[in-house]
């Protein structure tokens, strides 16, 4: 959690006033909620199968959105992101998206 919001300053300081807002706007849609799984390098979900988690940051925001929005209509399978993806709005799933896109520098580090 410490990680997640030294990352957050990082965001916040690092780029202008908009990336804050994208950052404001993302903790609204619950991005919270997507960094147990997908914010630890090499983390394995282990419902309901152990399964790898892709990393997410960096994706371009269409990727992201579009992947999303796969789960919601059940285009994608996975359970938990159908289950989470469905609970999301268009406005939380762009939101989520700008924020992940927004992570390259974080991630290439890693
Ligand atoms: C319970 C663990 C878990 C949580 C919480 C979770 N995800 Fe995922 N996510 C996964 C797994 C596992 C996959 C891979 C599933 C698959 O292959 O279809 C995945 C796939 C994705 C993908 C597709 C990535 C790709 O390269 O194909 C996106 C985008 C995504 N998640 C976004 C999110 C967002 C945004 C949130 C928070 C709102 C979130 N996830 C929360 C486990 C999780």
């Amino acid at each position: 959690m410490k990680k997640f919001f030294a990352l957050l300053m990082f965001a916040s300081i690092a780029n202008v006033a908009a990336a804050a807002d994208v950052v404001a706007n993302a903790k609204a849609a619950k991005v919270e909620m997507c960094i147990g799984c997908h914010g630890i390098p090499g983390y394995k979900a282990t419902f309901p199968e152990v399964y790898s988690v892709p990393m997410i940051g960096g994706q371009s925001a269409k990727y992201i959105e579009n992947a999303l929005n796969a789960y919601k209509k059940g285009e994608r399978k996975h359970p938990s992101m159908r289950g989470i993806a469905a609970s999301m709005s268009d406005q939380e799933i762009a939101d989520a998206a700008a924020y992940y896109s927004q992570q390259t520098a974080q991630t290439a580090k890693k």
